[in-house]
């Protein structure tokens, strides 16, 4: 079956690799920002893409706003150029942490974002480990939201003796099942509180059995490392000896990789989900687009 991909900017070379994995025809789009600030792009041989399917391929970090801007342009360029279906992978999908109204007047960011892809045409969404499974209720049917601890945690493994996972708070819970089940390993979960108003968290104390073994916390998303390094700090605490971190999204902004090293946070292990890389002793990047190149060869039907 002939696909095309359709890349972002920011992640085309992981896009240009995904379309090896899918035995898929990758398409150059053409950019330019005009003087006053707004975007252009031009998918180049599109006539190619009339009657076939189409995989739009971008993440949503860094520039969060402008890589949403240039998704909603290329799957309308793909649907213009008269592509049969359009797949948008979304490895990061920005915005999901505002998945309900917390405080009277907020907006519902990630209903927003998820139905301006739907509504502009885009027909199946695949991203990684969203922050709530329910943001994709919002795009209606054909969503995957792939979940790569398994992966994560396997490289881990590595580093540790005896290990537990541990999830930093109840939202991270299933994060921590799904890979403690895969490889047979112990699990828990901390419980964090974060104020709506300032971002502050704290971590409540909780007693869970970590004495003299190894720990793999598992998140969704490192944002300034708040999270992280407080629940560091809560386990060794109570006796672990070594943490190593497993996170889907390590976005790393605010001091983010100093304040994991100050808990004494041993490895930090992410997938590649993002438009940019941290060249740091701490981090190791896993590779996920071999999940994701299976998540879309199903949707597709390509055998
Ligand atoms: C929140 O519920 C998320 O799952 C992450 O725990 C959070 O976004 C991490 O943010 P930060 O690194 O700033 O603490």
């Amino acid at each position: 079956m002939d696909v095309y991909v359709a890349p972002g900017i920011s992640y085309a070379s992981e896009a240009k690799r995904l379309s090896s994995y899918l035995g898929a025809t990758y398409l150059e789009v053409r950019h330019k920002v005009f003087p006053d600030g707004e975007r252009y792009l031009r998918i180049e041989g599109s006539s190619r893409v009339d009657g076939k399917p189409v995989v739009v391929v971008n993440t949503m970090f860094p520039n969060q706003n402008d890589s949403f801007i240039e998704t909603l342009m290329l799957i309308n360029a793909a649907k213009k150029a008269g592509a049969s279906k359009i797949v948008t992978f979304i490895p990061y999908l920005a915005y999901a942490r505002q998945d309900k109204v917390f405080l009277e007047g907020e907006p519902i960011s990630a209903e927003v974002v998820v139905k301006a892809i739907r509504n502009v045409g885009g027909d199946c969404l695949v991203v990684v480990d969203a922050h709530s499974e329910k943001v994709l209720r919002f795009f209606g049917t054909c969503t995957v939201n792939l979940l790569v601890f398994d992966k994560l945690v396997e490289k881990a493994l590595q580093h540790t003796n005896n290990p537990v996972i541990i999830a930093p708070d109840e939202g991270a819970l299933h994060r921590a099942e799904y890979a403690a089940k895969k490889l047979g390993l112990d699990y828990d979960y901390l419980v964090k509180h974060r104020d709506r108003e300032t971002g502050s968290i704290r971590i409540e104390p909780k007693e869970i059995s970590v004495k003299e073994r190894d720990v793999i916390i598992v998140d969704d998303i490192i944002s300034t490392g708040g999270t992280i390094a407080e629940a560091a700090k809560m386990i060794l605490s109570q006796g672990a000896r070594r943490i190593v971190v497993a996170a889907s999204h390590g976005l790393l902004v605010g001091g983010a990789l100093e304040k994991m090293r100050k808990a004494g946070i041993y490895r930090v292990y992410l997938a590649n989900t993002l438009g940019v890389k941290y060249d740091d002793p701490l981090i190791e990047y896993v590779d996920i687009l071999d999940v994701a190149a299976n998540a879309i060869r199903s949707l597709l039907g390509m055998g």
